[in-house]
């Protein structure tokens, strides 16, 4: 048996990758390297081409007939872009994910797990967010990865293909290896903006919003590892095995901070300065975002290691000081 893990170069997928390869599973890696980067990868065998070609799917189903499960990270994830441009959105995530359907079900993989996001809820009608509150996205990343989900469950009802999708809050730090971290260019994500204003790569951190209806007027988010993320993916990929019916599994810490106490929590860790402006809001953010992930521990027996902020914080800036310019590729 073999896992084929889309998007598997990224910042998560990579890190999922290296869960992978922990266990020993067989990997089998698609990535167009649009975002992903070849030294992320710590194991498994890539293939460099595009969800949409379909010769270059024709050509990974049939080199890999053993793949009995994928992870399908292969997106675009940022909520500003995306309401800049949503067209980019809808096609690379929404039809990219009819691509890998469709291939998966003309050559008989019905396991799928999906790096799903909080931003299908948008603004919660209750803190923690649970997995039966409503879903009304606030940005086009958040309404393309509801439709992602939302094509799962019909490709389930028509063709048995199993799902289990996981709705991440926000993901950061790095491995404990050292060896793979977070690397996006441009760089949009708070906690590495943070890291790169404290080693002078840039001149401050700007906080977008001090007026939302929050203790402190900043948005507050639930932070979680990312390799705590990783793990859950591979006990997806074994609920799934055991033949387990599709499911949603919110993942996060369930404690929220806002984005000045990041900056404060940051400052703490690496004793560097921070200068922070304050700016506009940007558009699309919820104002608070945090996770009820009772379902995840319960149904997955997902335990997340890595709780504190503080060390989160601290894994990414070890993994920044050491890359002040990420894989440099
Ligand atoms: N922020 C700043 N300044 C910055 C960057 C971010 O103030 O320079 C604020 C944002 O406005 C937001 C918070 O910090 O309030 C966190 O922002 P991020 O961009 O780090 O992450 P998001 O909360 O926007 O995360 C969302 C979704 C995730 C998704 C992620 C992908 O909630 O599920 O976008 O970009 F994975």
């Amino acid at each position: 048996m073999a896992v084929l893990v889309t998007g598997g170069a990224g910042y998560i997928g990579s890190h999922a990758v290296a869960a992978l390869q922990e266990r020993g599973e067989k990997i089998v890696i698609i990535d167009n390297l649009q975002q992903g980067h070849r030294k992320a990868l710590l194991g498994g065998k890539l293939y460099e081409g595009d969800l949409r070609d379909a010769a270059f799917m024709d050509t990974v189903f049939q080199e890999n007939d053993d793949i009995d499960a994928v992870i399908h990270f292969a997106a675009n994830s940022l909520v500003g872009e995306s309401m800049k441009d949503p067209g980019k959105y809808y096609h690379n995530n929404v039809f990219g994910t009819l691509c890998l359907l469709e291939k998966m079900n003309e050559y008989n993989v019905r396991k799928i797990v999906f790096s799903s996001t909080a931003a299908t809820y948008g603004e919660p009608e209750n803190v923690p967010i649970d997995e039966y509150d409503r879903t009304l996205p606030t940005n086009a990343y958040g309404e393309t990865k509801l439709a992602m989900e939302k094509m799962m469950k019909w490709f389930d009802v028509a063709h048995n293909i199993k799902f289990v999708s996981l709705r991440y809050f926000n993901a950061a730090g790095a491995h404990e290896s050292g060896k793979i971290g977070e690397d996006h260019s441009p760089e949009t994500h708070l906690i590495p903006i943070v890291l790169q204003a404290a080693l002078g790569q840039r001149p401050h951190i700007s906080v977008f919003g001090e007026d939302y209806d929050t203790p402190d007027g900043t948005c507050i988010r639930d932070y979680i590892h990312v390799s705590d993320l990783a793990d859950a993916h591979v006990l997806a990929v074994d609920r799934l095995r055991t033949g387990a019916d599709s499911s949603v599994y919110n993942l996060g810490n369930g404690t929220g901070f806002s984005v000045k106490e990041v900056i404060d929590i940051a400052r703490a860790v690496t004793g560097k300065e921070i200068p922070a402006v304050m700016e506009a809001r940007r558009a699309g953010d919820p104002a608070v975002l945090v996770a009820s992930s009772d379902r995840a521990r319960q149904e997955l027996g997902w335990n997340p290691k890595r709780n504190k902020l503080e060390d989160i914080i601290k894994s990414a800036w070890s993994w920044h000081e050491a890359n002040p310019n990420g894989y440099n590729d």
